[in-house]
């Protein structure tokens, strides 16, 4: 089993984003994801603003135009039992990253990443930027960002043999 857990400051907007297109793009491979199978989902938000809320209207909106659904979701705040929970731990931006990094043990500092760093053709986009106190174009743009480094990390785990079930892996040859 392998575990990916992303994690944004609120877990209303960027990280369910993620787990949602990420969820998407592996259902389109024919890979299910869930406690029993052999990948598992999930995000969080680094603060406890919005625990137990849905996902942003606006991210939920925007998901939906692409076929991606984000109403089920509900925000939770990251605990230190997901440092040792979790496989690939994976910020938004860097100040997600510097918040994990103080909470994290040694022993588990290397599951830490941005999820940025999986994205191909992204040149200069390190970080998925907080949409919060923005308008909708800002939306827009995290669903693009997220959607490349989703496609880049489906790629990641491909190549690396970590993917369940690879029969319908898309450009598989
Ligand atoms: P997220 O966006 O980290 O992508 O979920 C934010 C949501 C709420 C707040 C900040 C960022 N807030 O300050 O309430």
């Amino acid at each position: 089993m392998i575990k990916i857990l992303f994690v944004c400051l609120g877990n209303i907007c960027r990280s369910p984003t993620a787990e949602g297109i990420f969820r998407h793009k592996l259902n389109q491979a024919g890979i299910k994801d869930g406690y029993l199978e052999n990948i598992f989902l999930d995000s969080a938000g680094t603060g406890a603003y919005h625990v137990g809320k849905n996902p942003d209207p606006r991210s939920c909106d925007i998901a939906r135009k692409y076929g991606v659904n984000l109403e089920d979701l509900r925000a939770r705040r990251l605990t230190r039992q997901d440092f040792s929970d979790y496989d690939y731990i994976l910020g938004m931006d860097q100040e997600n990253i510097n918040h994990m990094k103080d909470m994290c043990p040694p022993m588990h500092q290397h599951k830490i990443n941005l999820f940025m760093t999986y994205a191909e053709n992204c040149p200069g986009i390190t970080e998925v930027p907080d949409p919060y106190t923005g308008g909708l174009d800002g939306f827009e743009q995290v669903y693009d960002i997220i959607d490349r480094g989703s496609s880049g990390l489906l790629k990641h785990l491909y190549v690396n043999d970590l993917l369940p079930n690879k029969m319908n892996f898309p450009g598989k040859t």
